[in-house]
Order: C-alpha cells, then structure tokens, then sequence
C-alpha cells in the first residue's frame, strides 16, 4: 500500500501521503485568522489526513486576493496561528503554509460576493505585476515594480518565513502559481520586462529563485520546502511544461524538497483540458526528469484513484481539494477501501 506509508522530509515525517491542499476561506479580519481556520483546518487533520497546508498567505497586504485573505506580515498574524499550528499538531498531522502573493490579480471582493475587482478607496488597492497589464478586459493595469520593489517583495518572502516558523508550522509551500504575482514573472505573456526580471528563461525565474533562496537561508535545515507550479498556461507562448522540468530542476539545487504540480490560472483565454486527475502526468514528468520529489493535485477524489498515482511513481503526495472539504474524513474512507489500519482519535474510539 503506498498511499498509507510514511514520507520521510528531511527531520519530519508524514504518516500518510495525503495533504490537504491550501485552500482560500476567505474568513479572516485583517490578515487574522479566525476561529473558522482552526475549525476548518483542525478538522482536517483530526480527518486523518498527514499534512494540512493553510491557505495562501499573504506575505504582505498588497498581496492578498481579497480583503478577507490570511495574512503573516505582522506579528498579530503569528499570535493567531500558533494555536492551529499546535492543534493540527496535536492530531499527529503536519502543519503547513502556503506563502503567497497575489500580483496582478489582488484586490478583489470575496468569491461569494461575486468576487468583483474593488478599486483602490473602495476597499481595494493597486496591485503590483512585473508589467503594467491587466489580467482582465476593462481593468484598470496593475503597477509595475521596479527593483527596489521586486527586492522588497523578495525580502517580504523571507520575513514571513520566519514568522511562519515562530507561528509552530513545520512546512512552507511558495506559492508560485495560478497567475500569481511568482507566476507572473515566470510567464512571458505576463512578463514583458527588459531588466533583469525578464526576457530570457534565466531572467524570468530569477524572482522565483531569489525568494526561495531568501526563504531557504531562513527556514531551518530540518524542516521541508515546497513550492507550487502551474505547469503550464494552458496558452500559446506561455509557460509550460518544458520551462517547468527546467525550473524544478533548478529549485532542487535551491534546497526545495517537492514541487506541487497545477496549473493554469494566468490569462483569461486559457484552454484548459480538465478531467480526472488531468494534472498528474505534469507532476510524474517533473518527477522523472527534474529528479524532486512531486505533489499530484487536481480531481483526485477516489483512494484506488490517489493509491494508483504513487504505486505508479507519478508522485510522492497526493494533495486534495474539493473532496477534502466534503469529507473531512476522505482518509478514514480511503483507509477502509484499501484495508489500511490507521490510527482513530482516542475520544472517537468508540465510534470505530
Ligand atoms: C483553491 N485552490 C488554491 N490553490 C492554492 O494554491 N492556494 C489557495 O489558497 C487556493 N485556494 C482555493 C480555494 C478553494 C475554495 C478551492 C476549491 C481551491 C486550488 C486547490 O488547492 C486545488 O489545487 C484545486 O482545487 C484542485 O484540486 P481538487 O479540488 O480538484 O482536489
């Protein structure tokens, strides 16, 4: 059975390859998480699930997606996630972090208000990008950084870092996709710049790589880093799965212990082919050709499904979604279809 082994990263151990993949709740005050987080994400590790990775995080306050976005840039941050940190501890799970910034495509309302574009003054502000183009028709363009911000963004990465370990997390996970600001320096149809940010393939990832490096001298030798791809625009001209191998294999050398494979989400004309784990041969090509380990994400619902991808060397995690958040015990079920005795909560002994 592979999907109930242990993975050993570095000093931690997962007892199981599924994790909880980060997920927007688009619930906290300020940056705040709120008692909703530790409910939600709590849940999932008493679930059984090995790793819990919160949502995308903002590294700053321009980088939320919305106002409602989880913030670690004060230390008001770090006091409200220590105690999810420790309780998903508790439960023999893995506590992670999604770091993130939103580029281009911050500054918008809540998806269940309709997830409109709020204007700087209207509860909004003006997003930053590596060039002055709009993720939209209509938009307003986003504000190119210059280098001294691209420096400050790098340095933003690694502060938040750091307050993420203060905060009890044991995993961090950069969030270099879905046509965020990361992915919009890698991809040339968001990033037309001619310094040293842009252009060439060495160009376009020298963000990615500079934050990882920045993160890597901060978070300690023993604990994992992940980063999330979008292994391809799913357009023409754009990033791909080519520059993504290429990328990865670059990142393994920056100290990245797994690549988490998506995609998508950067330009609106994107042609996306979905279907059962429509991503998973993006993550066994990295995984056989980069030589790092991969997280497969993406419609995997079913455990002979999830079972199958690792059997086969396609990759080393399985991350789910949706399905999480309809069954908050998938690995209880999938314990049970494939024969595995996992450990139950002792205060729910009785129901097992
Ligand atoms: C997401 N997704 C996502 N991805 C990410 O990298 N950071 C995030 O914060 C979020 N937020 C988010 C919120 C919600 C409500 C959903 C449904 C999805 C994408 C998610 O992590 C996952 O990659 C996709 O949902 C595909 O996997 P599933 O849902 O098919 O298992």
């Amino acid at each position: 059975m592979s999907l109930f082994e242990p993975l050993r990263l570095r000093g931690i151990t997962l007892r199981n390859r599924i994790a909880v993949s980060p997920m927007c709740e688009y619930s906290a005050v300020d940056g705040v998480p709120q008692s909703w987080h530790l409910v939600h994400l709590g849940s999932r590790a008493v679930g059984g699930a090995a790793l819990v990775i919160a949502e995308a995080t903002a590294i700053e306050a321009r980088g939320r997606i919305s106002p409602a976005d989880t913030g670690l840039w004060n230390d008001a941050h770090v006091e409200a996630w220590l105690p999810i940190s420790r309780f998903i501890h508790e439960q023999g799970a893995v506590a992670g972090i999604q770091l993130a910034h939103a580029g281009r495509k911050a500054s918008v309302d809540v998806p269940w208000r309709g997830g409109a574009r709020l204007e700087a003054g209207a509860g909004g502000w003006m997003p930053v990008a590596p060039s002055a183009l709009a993720y939209a028709q209509g938009e307003p363009a986003p504000m190119a950084l210059d280098e001294a911000g691209i420096e400050a963004i790098v340095r933003a990465f690694a502060d938040a870092a750091q307050r993420a370990l203060d905060a009890g997390f044991e995993l961090l996970e950069v969030h270099a996709a879905h046509g965020y600001l990361l992915h919009e320096f890698l991809s040339p149809l968001t990033n037309r710049r001619e310094d040293a940010f842009g252009g060439t393939f060495d160009n376009r990832i020298r963000l990615t790589r500079a934050v990882v490096a920045a993160v890597r001298a901060v978070w300690p030798e023993r604990l994992p880093l992940f980063v999330r791809l979008s292994a391809t625009d799913w357009a023409d001209g754009g990033w791909d799965l080519e520059q993504s191998i290429a990328l990865s294999r670059v990142l393994a050398g920056e100290g990245v212990d797994l690549v988490d494979v998506s995609s998508g989400g950067l330009v609106t004309h994107q042609q996306l082919r979905v279907a059962p784990g429509y991503q998973v041969p993006f993550a066994a090509r990295i995984r056989a050709e980069a030589g790092i380990a991969t997280g497969a994400v993406g419609l995997i619902t079913e455990p002979a499904q999830a079972e199958a991808i690792l059997a086969r060397g396609e990759a080393d995690l399985v991350l789910l979604g949706r399905e999480l958040l309809r069954d908050p015990y998938w690995p209880r079920r999938a314990a049970r279809e494939l024969g595995a005795d996992i450990a139950v909560p002792e205060q729910y002994a009785r129901a097992w």
